[in-house]
């Protein structure tokens, strides 16, 4: 009776470690038929935001807000490795998502985990709700800026 416990306490356990779009299968080649998290890239999402403008090269100033705005909003919930906390790992985000989708998620999670697809499978793998973190447009363009500088983007 023991035994089975623990078996299962430890399958329950590896389930909410790897269903959560950290896994590292997310970003290699592979004839798997693509999770629903990632087949998404051409969606813009729910909200405000219908076309972001793109800076190249990146605003060093956004970066510093946008990581501020993460230090002390979103990195309880999200690492900026593929590691899984609360929320997917952010490394990669940018290239899973378009542009106007992170930022109307980040303005707007509660109306998208409701009717937006790709919020409402990542919210089934994750089981927790992402609240609303009352963030401005420009918070979320600058959250924006840093994470496609965690992404490599120059
Ligand atoms: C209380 C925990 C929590 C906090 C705080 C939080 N998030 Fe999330 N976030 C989540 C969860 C959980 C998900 C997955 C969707 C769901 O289950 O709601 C998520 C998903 C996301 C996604 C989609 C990621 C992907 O791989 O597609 C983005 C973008 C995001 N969050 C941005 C933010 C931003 C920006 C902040 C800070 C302003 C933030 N989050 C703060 C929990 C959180």
């Amino acid at each position: 009776m023991k035994n089975k416990i623990i078996v299962s306490t430890g399958i329950i356990l590896s389930l909410f470690i790897w269903a959560c779009g950290g896994s590292d299968s997310n970003n290699t080649a592979s004839s798997e038929a693509p999770s629903s998290t990632e087949v998404s890239n051409d969606e813009k999402g729910i909200g405000s935001v219908k076309h972001v403008e793109l800076t190249n090269p990146l605003d060093p100033a956004m970066i510093e807000s946008g990581k501020g705005v993460y230090n002390l909003k979103c990195s309880a919930c999200h690492r900026l490795t593929k590691e899984k906390l609360v929320g997917p790992g952010w490394l990669g985000v940018t290239q899973r998502r378009k542009p106007e989708w992170i930022m109307n998620f980040a303005i707007n999670a509660d109306e998208m985990l409701n009717k937006d697809a790709t919020a409402m499978a990542l919210l089934e793998e994750c089981l927790v709700r992402m609240p609303n973190q009352n963030l401005t447009e420009a918070d979320a363009r600058n959250v924006l800026e840093f994470m496609r500088n965690n992404d490599g983007e120059k």
